[in-house]
């Protein structure tokens, strides 16, 4: 790819950015800022610049004088990052359930309606993150959202780290969707906490197989 020369740093930033969570970059792997520079014929400083800046949103680890590392994450940060997700989800489903917004649910729900083989990548990807952010938007509380967007990179990292589950979790979405329409919002919370429980142990089981390797 060709970086244009008037926003380099955030060009690379993104691009990297988009590498880690697409699991292109896998985690812990050495990331070699002279290569990418080499490979998007740029210099060094605004690939440090931008790995710099991931190490900040917690995407890399800098160790100095050894290098940049995609953030390898531990069991129990994984554990913390999804009771906090956990946390602000099943509150907007308790709290403001009748603000979600239908619409958007109703088109989701035309979108899950399909079967799994018509389901690609890409659009599962859409699909999982419109519906869990329909919750967040319907508590209409900017800081909130703000706070949720903070731990919203690791979220598509963690949906990118175990592409087995996607069937299971499509049907769990189905499921999600019909009852936001039938209007059951105690079994929806029930639903979605255990469908971010498969997250979190799948996730998990993930991490382990990688750490045998
Ligand atoms: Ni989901």
């Amino acid at each position: 790819m060709k970086i244009m020369k008037n926003s380099i740093r955030e060009q690379i930033f993104n691009l990297i950015r988009e590498d880690i969570l697409m699991q292109r970059l896998a985690m812990g792997e050495q990331i070699n800022p002279r290569e990418i520079a080499e490979e998007n014929d740029i210099s060094v400083m605004p690939v440090r610049d931008a790995l710099l800046k991931l190490a900040n949103q917690g995407l890399v680890v800098n160790r100095p004088r050894v290098g940049f590392f995609v953030k390898d994450f531990s069991v129990g940060e994984i554990t913390n990052i999804m009771e906090v997700r956990q946390m602000y989800e099943i509150y907007c489903i308790r709290k403001h359930f009748d603000s979600i917004d239908l619409n958007i649910i109703k088109k989701l729900g035309k979108e899950v309606g399909v079967e799994f083989s018509m389901i690609n990548r890409e659009k599962f990807d859409r699909i999982d993150l419109k519906l869990h952010d329909s919750f967040i938007s319907a508590s209409g509380n900017s800081f909130l959202i703000k706070q949720y967007n903070q731990i919203k990179d690791f979220v598509i990292l963690f949906q990118h780290l175990n592409p087995e589950r996607m069937r299971e979790a499509h049907l769990e979405h189905q499921k999600i969707i019909r009852l936001i329409v039938d209007n059951r919002q105690k079994s929806v919370a029930e639903v979605l906490e255990e469908h971010l429980k498969q997250v979190e142990k799948a996730v998990i089981s993930t991490r382990k197989k990688h750490m045998k390797l």
